[in-house]
């Protein structure tokens, strides 16, 4: 099967073909996204909160980054992968931010590094670009920024604010991103965003203008009882393994699991 290049993606784009990505963060889950011909996994830093049960995403590290998204590259034969620049691994200098999105390609096998902000960000992007990485944005709900935006709160509702993104936006289409993640933000700003530059937009709960979308797979598989409102659900996995584990332990509690039919015996 062949891999996702980053020159598919843009071919996708220009033939106004939508683009798909989700997130993984280990090797099962990663080969059954790439089965369904998932065009790009990210190893999104959401895994400090659905993985490691974090409140936000700042207390993932690079190591975490590096070994949840070796995980993933080895179960994806097709889908381009994603490793995300966790907090604090390229804010304080563009040295670092090149040196740890390295780090992430070689040790980590990512085929390209998404990290949040907009023109701050433009030293590090360039230099990250220099290395001959390629760079996926982040605009919007930037969750680094939790912190910041006092919540998980949604950007760009006011007309400066949508206009800044937009602004944001171009900046970081000329510095050489090849695509952008747009966060919570309304759609009509998305919309906006995605007729104003020339790469992929790809939206989670930005509306159906992107030019494609992301969800963090465990929100989409149900897999979680928290359900934001942009969030589809495709299945209940949560409610179908609560009655998995419920019937496995009521089975082995009252002897009927395992018989003989599950257990060796003895060579004749
Ligand atoms: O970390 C992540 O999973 C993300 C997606 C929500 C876009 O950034």
């Amino acid at each position: 099967m062949k891999k996702k290049t980053v020159l598919d993606i843009m071919e996708m784009y220009e033939s106004g073909k939508k683009i798909t990505m989700l997130t993984a963060y280990d090797y099962v889950m990663a080969s059954i996204l790439d089965e369904a011909e998932t065009d790009m996994l990210l190893v999104g830093d959401t895994m400090g909160m659905v993985v490691y049960g974090q409140k936000t995403t700042l207390q993932v590290t690079l190591e975490d980054s590096i070994r949840h998204t070796q995980a993933v590259a080895r179960g994806a034969k097709s889908a381009m992968v994603i490793g995300d620049l966790p907090f604090g691994t390229f804010q304080v200098s563009r040295e670092e931010a090149i040196k740890n999105s390295v780090k992430l390609m070689q040790l980590g096998l990512a085929e390209a590094i998404k990290l949040e902000g907009g023109s701050e960000r433009i030293s590090a992007i360039e230099g990250i670009l220099n290395a001959g990485i390629p760079v996926m944005g982040h605009l919007g709900l930037t969750p680094q920024s939790f912190h910041k935006f006092g919540g998980f709160k949604v950007q760009g509702r006011s007309e400066e604010t949508a206009k800044k993104l937009v602004e944001e936006a171009r900046a970081l289409e000329e510095a050489g991103i090849f695509s952008l993640v747009l966060e919570a933000i309304p759609w009509e700003v998305a919309k906006e965003i995605t007729e104003s530059i020339s790469i992929p937009t790809i939206g989670i709960g930005a509306g159906p203008y992107c030019s494609g979308q992301v969800l963090v797979t465990y929100d989409m598989l149900g897999y979680f009882d928290f359900k934001a409102k942009f969030v589809k659900r495709y299945a209940n996995l949560k409610d179908q393994i609560l009655s998995a584990i419920q019937e496995y332990n009521k089975e082995v509690r009252n002897k009927s699991f395992p018989d003989l039919s599950y257990s060796y015996e003895m060579p004749k």
